[in-house]
C-alpha cells in the first residue's frame, strides 16, 4: 500500500479493469460500422498501425502517470509541475468524462432497452426502423415519447453509481472480474451462430480482403479517432486506473495486454456482425443504425434469432457499463483526491449531475429534435465535441508534457520497470515526441475542415 490508496489487488484485476474501460459501445456499436463504412478488411490494416504508433504509447504513457502519481488526472499533473498551468490537462480530461459519459449512458441506455425488445421476440414481420426510433423517443404517429429514452438513461446511471461508490477493489475489480468474462463467453457464441451461417461467406470476404478503392483521407482520421474512443485514451480514464497499480506491476506489459484485448475484442465483433448482416442480404455501410436497426432484422430471420439478439444486446450493454464506470471514476477520483469528498458521495452527486447533462442527447429525437449545430442533433453534437476536440487536444497536451516536460526517456524507463516481457526502447521517445503530436495535429486541423465544409 502507498498511503491509504486503494489499490488492485491483483495484475489480472488490473487488466481486466483497463480492458473494460477500453471494451465499450467503440467496439461493438462503432468498430462494426466505421470499418464498414471504410471498406472494412482496408479500414482494419489502417486501424492496426495506427494502434501500434498512436495507440499503445498513448496508454503507456497515461499509466505511466498515473503509477507514478498515484493521482487523478488534475493531481497528477500537479504533482508533476507544481506551480505550472499543467493541471488544466487533467482538468480538461475530468471535464471530458463527463461530457462522454452523458451521452455514452443514453446510448447504452438503448441498448438496456433492447435485451427487453429481444425477450418480446424479434420476428421478420416488425417494422424495426420504427421500433429504434420508438426506443429513442421518435414520434412515429403517437405522439413524442420523452419517458422511454429518459428511463432507460436513468437506469444506466444508477447501475454505474452503484458500482462506483462501492469501491475500487469492492465496485470496480469485482464486478469486472464476473463481466469481462461473460462478455468474452457471449461474443465467442454470437461469433459462432454466425459464421456457421449459410451465406456467411460473402461476410468475411468483405471483411477480410481489404478494398483500398475505399481508403481516403477521412479513413485515416476515422482509424486514429476511433483509436483513441476506444482506448479511453484522450482523458485521463487510464491515467487513474493506473493510480491504482502498485509498484511492482510492469506497465509496459500490461499496457500491451489492455491494448491487445481491445483490438482483438474490436475484430472479432466484426465477425460477429458481418458474416451475419451479408448471410441475410443487408447492407455492411449501415451506419450507426447497424446495431439497432439492421442487427434486430437480422437476428429475425435466424433460428431461436430472439435468443442470439438477446445475448447481443446483453453483452453490448455490459460492455458499455465496464466502460461507464472508468468514465464516471474520473469525476469521482478527482473529486475524493483533491476535494477530500467521500466516494459515495462524488459517485451519487456526480452521477445526478451528469444523468441531467445527459437529458439533452436523451431527448434529442422528440422534445429538441429541431436542435442542429452543423446539421447535427444534440448526442452527435456531444460527441463530435467530445471525439473531435476533446479527446485529441488532451491526447495531444498528455504527450507533449510527458515527451518533453517529465521527459520521453524517464517515461520509458518507468515504464519498463520492473522489467517485463515486452521492452520499450528508444522508439518510444520517437513516437510520444513527434509521431503522436503530429498525427493528433492532422487529425484535428482535418477534422474541423471536414466538419465546417459541411
Ligand atoms: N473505450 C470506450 C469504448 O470503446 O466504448 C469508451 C470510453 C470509455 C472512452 C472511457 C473514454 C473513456 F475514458
Amino acid at each position: 500500500m502507498i498511503g491509504d490508496r486503494e489499490h488492485w489487488t491483483n495484475r489480472l484485476g488490473f487488466i481486466l479493469a483497463a480492458a473494460g474501460s477500453a471494451v465499450g459501445l467503440g467496439n461493438i456499436w462503432r468498430f462494426p460500422f466505421v470499418a464498414g463504412m471504410n471498406g472494412g478488411a482496408a479500414f482494419i490494416i489502417i486501424y492496426l498501425i495506427t494502434i501500434i504508433l498512436i495507440g499503445y504509447p498513448m496508454m503507456i504513457t497515461e499509466m505511466a502517470l498515473g503509477k507514478k502519481t498515484q493521482k487523478n488526472p488534475v493531481g497528477a499533473f500537479k504533482a508533476m509541475a507544481p506551480n505550472s498551468p499543467w493541471w488544466l490537462v487533467g482538468a480538461l480530461g475530468v471535464f471530458t468524462g463527463f461530457v462522454i459519459l452523458s451521452y455514452y449512458s443514453v446510448v447504452a441506455g438503448w441498448s438496456l432497452a433492447y435485451i427487453f425488445r429481444a425477450i418480446g421476440g424479434f420476428t421478420p414481420d416488425m417494422d424495426f426502423a420504427s421500433l429504434f426510433y420508438t426506443t429513442i423517443g421518435v414520434d412515429i404517429g403517437d405522439g413524442p415519447n420523452v419517458i422511454t429514452p429518459l428511463f432507460w438513461h436513468l437506469v444506466f446511471m444508477a447501475l454505474t453509481v452503484g458500482i462506483i461508490a462501492s469501491g475500487v477493489v469492492k465496485g470496480i475489480q469485482r464486478w469486472v472480474k464476473i463481466l469481462m468474462p461473460v462478455l468474452l463467453i457471449l461474443l465467442l457464441i454470437l461469433v459462432v451462430r454466425a459464421v456457421t451461417l449459410p451465406g456467411a461467406g460473402a461476410g468475411l470476404e468483405f471483411y477480410l480482403s481489404p478494398d483500398f478503392s475505399e481508403v481516403t483521407g477521412r479513413t485515416f482520421l476515422d482509424a486514429i479517432a476511433q483509436s483513441f474512443f476506444t482506448l479511453s485514451l484522450g482523458m485521463g480514464a487510464i491515467l487513474t486506473y493506473g493510480s491504482y497499480l502498485s509498484k511492482d506491476t510492469t506497465i509496459s506489459d500490461n499496457g500491451g495486454w489492455v491494448v491487445g484485448l481491445d483490438t482483438g475484442i474490436a475484430i472479432i465483433a466484426g465477425f460477429a456482425i458481418f458474416p451475419a448482416v451479408f448471410a441475410l442480404g443487408f447492407e455492411p455501410g449501415a451506419g450507426p443504425g447497424l446495431t439497432f436497426i439492421t442487427l434486430p432484422a437480422v437476428f429475425a430471420e435466424l433460428p431461436a434469432g430472439s435468443f442470439f439478439g438477446f445475448l447481443f444486446f446483453l453483452l453490448l450493454s455490459v460492455a458499455a457499463l465496464t466502460s461507464a464506470i472508468s468514465l464516471l471514476e474520473v469525476v469521482a477520483a478527482w473529486l475524493i483526491d483533491e476535494k477530500g469528498w467521500a466516494r459515495s458521495r462524488a459517485a451519487i452527486v456526480m452521477g445526478i449531475i451528469i444523468f441531467l447533462v445527459g437529458i439533452p442527447p436523451s431527448l434529442g429525437y422528440n422534445l429538441l429534435g429541431g436542435f442542429s449545430f452543423l446539421g447535427m442533433d444534440v448526442l452527435d453534437t456531444y460527441d463530435w465535441f467530445a471525439n473531435a476536440l476533446f479527446l485529441p487536444i488532451g491526447g495531444l497536451l498528455t504527450a507533449i508534457f510527458v515527451g518533453y516536460v517529465w521527459q520521453a526517456k524517464k517515461a520509458q524507463e518507468f515504464a519498463n520497470d520492473p522489467p517485463g516481457a515486452i521492452n520499450i526502447g528508444d522508439w518510444y521517445g520517437l513516437l510520444i515526441k513527434y509521431v503522436v503530436p503530429l498525427a493528433i495535429i492532422v487529425v484535428l486541423i482535418f477534422g474541423l475542415i471536414d466538419t465546417f465544409s459541411g
